[in-house]
């Protein structure tokens, strides 16, 4: 079966990177390039991550650089939940043979979408400013996006504030963009991927793989459970359940619903507005992920890793 185009847009970020290295572990997609932004920590640190990391895996695979800044900026937001690079406290080589694309993600994304004929999907697991942008110079690409895979948002709840997820709410007004671009959407938020947290057990398995993706795999959880114990987040795979609803939806449950994205508002900027109850009278606009089979994903994601480095 032909693999399926994607392009990965994120702001590696630990998380980030073990979706990448399952992306590019997975049998089902051809991952054409890697496009970066600002996020998690600042964009000269996600997209060196994710320089290194496709160098580190031996996988020539297009980075390019992206948006440094979201639309309305927010001041300082990198907290420490992914270290100061990004990565926590795991360090890879610096890529020495590979550079970065000539050009920038919005133009990679328009030049990708162009020559796969409509094929094209993107993966979204970061703040949303260069899809936005891509859309903004070339609005024509609305037509030639085949999907679009959202980590993003919550039907209720957030992790910045009571109301709002990190990648809407460091540019909801990008986020907004996509939304209501008419693209077909799935949005994987925080109520299925803050139940798809690895373990102990899951650390060992990676670690025992022996490879480069797995025991980079093993390191990150490592990194992650240590943050954990200090009062951080726990090891959730935020990231690569919106892989896995891309190319294992039998690892969840979706619902197609309207959702908006809230722009104004001291605590509520960045808001997703699900409608669950159908009361806005708009159609759906997106499919959204609602439940998780957890020992399924767990298992989806170890044979992307187990995959990933050994072609
Ligand atoms: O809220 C979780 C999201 O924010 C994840 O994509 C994580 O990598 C951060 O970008
Ligand atoms: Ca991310």
């Amino acid at each position: 079966m032909e693999k399926r185009p994607f392009i990965i847009d994120c702001d590696t970020g630990t998380d980030d990177a073990i979706a990448v290295m399952a992306a590019l572990g997975c049998e089902d997609i051809d991952v054409k390039a890697i496009t970066s932004v600002n996020g998690n920590v600042r964009e000269e640190w996600t997209s060196a991550n994710n320089r290194n990391l496709t160098e580190y895996l031996g996988i020539p695979v297009e980075v390019a650089r992206g948006a440094v800044l979201p639309f309305y900026p927010r001041g300082d937001y990198y907290g420490d939940t992914h270290g100061r690079t990004g990565l926590g406290d795991v360090v890879i080589p610096t890529a020495e043979h590979s550079e970065f694309s000539k050009d920038r993600a919005p133009e990679v994304i328009r030049r990708i979408a162009d020559g796969e004929g409509g094929a094209l999907e993107l993966l979204v697991i970061g703040p949303m400013t260069n899809i936005a942008i891509a859309l903004s110079l070339y609005p024509e690409l609305a037509g030639e996006i085949r999907h679009i895979w959202v980590m993003g948002g919550a039907v209720r709840g957030g992790n910045v504030n009571t109301t709002a997820e990190f990648n809407i709410w460091v540019d909801p007004y990008a986020a907004a963009m996509v939304f209501r671009a008419g693209i077909p959407l799935t949005m994987v938020g925080l109520d299925v991927t803050e139940q798809a947290i690895l373990n102990g057990e899951d650390e060992k398995r990676y670690r025992a793989l022996g490879t480069r993706a797995g025991v980079l795999t093993a390191d990150i959880l490592q990194y992650m459970f240590q943050r954990n114990q200090k009062g951080g987040e726990d090891a959730m795979m935020h990231d690569a359940l919106a892989l896995a609803a891309a190319v294992c939806p039998q690892c969840l449950e979706f619902k197609p619903y309207f959702v908006d994205v809230e722009c104004q508002g001291v605590y509520t900027a960045g808001h997703t507005a699900v409608d669950v109850r159908g009361v806005s009278g708009r159609k759906p606009n997106a499919m959204v992920a609602t439940d998780l089979k957890l020992d399924r994903f767990k298992e989806w994601l170890f044979r992307c890793i187990e995959g990933c480095g050994r072609s």
